[in-house]
């Protein structure tokens, strides 16, 4: 696992048992209603304080207009999930491997677990709690529910950020385009049928 795959507010113990009472999915693709929502960093607070560094770093997270000051070494997806309790983005390879840190960084996805935070610096961030508009899903969110294209859901929410992407590029990709498009992304489940299945389907509502 990842070194920051344990959440401050969700071990994996927790993830876990909540994937078999069913919970996890909204979870994942719902994350702005589980309370992930950004806030202001706090040189008080140890952890923070333990976390922040000298350089200061401005960007904009969802939207939103982020100034801060970290460490050198501190990763993307630290930023987001350590700093800015944006716990929806997931870390597994925490290697540049998997996808399932996927952001999207000026509109293109990234991984995030692979790239400096502070190589955002003036740039814009989307994570997936950052795709819904008030509590309306997006059209990718709503295929990849509608098409069952998760089992245990941990890389739903960089495949949906991929899928995104993939859409915004291309609004009628094949199918063989697809598949191409989202080979960044793994699924420890094999839960590529129903995912390349979300996907066609978005395309098809985003164009009718
Ligand atoms: S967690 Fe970032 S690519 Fe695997
Ligand atoms: S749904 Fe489990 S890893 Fe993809």
């Amino acid at each position: 696992m990842g070194r920051n795959s344990k959440s401050k507010g969700l071990s994996r113990r927790q993830f876990i048992t909540r994937a078999g009472t069913g919970a996890v999915g909204s979870y994942v693709l719902f994350p702005a209603l589980g309370k992930a929502e950004t806030k202001n960093l706090s040189d008080n607070d140890p952890q923070q304080k333990y976390l922040l560094g000298d350089n200061p770093l401005s960007l904009s997270v969802n939207g939103k207009n982020i100034k801060t000051k970290v460490r050198g070494n501190t990763t993307l997806v630290e930023l987001l999930r350590d700093h800015l309790n944006l716990t929806g983005t997931k870390v597994a390879c925490n290697n540049g491997e998997c996808g399932s840190c996927s952001v999207l960084l000026d509109g293109k996805v990234v991984y995030s677990c692979h790239m400096l935070a502070l190589d955002a610096q003036g740039k814009s961030v989307t994570t997936v709690e950052g795709l819904m508009d008030g509590n309306k899903l997006s059209v990718v969110q709503q295929a990849f529910i509608e098409k069952d294209g998760l089992q245990c859901g941990f890389c739903t929410p960089g495949q949906v950020m991929a899928a995104t992407a993939l859409l915004s590029k291309n609004p009628h990709p094949t199918k063989d385009e697809v598949k191409e498009g989202m080979s960044g992304n793994f699924c420890r489940c094999g839960a590529y049928p129903k995912i390349i299945d979300s996907v066609l389907t978005a395309a098809e509502k985003l164009n009718s």
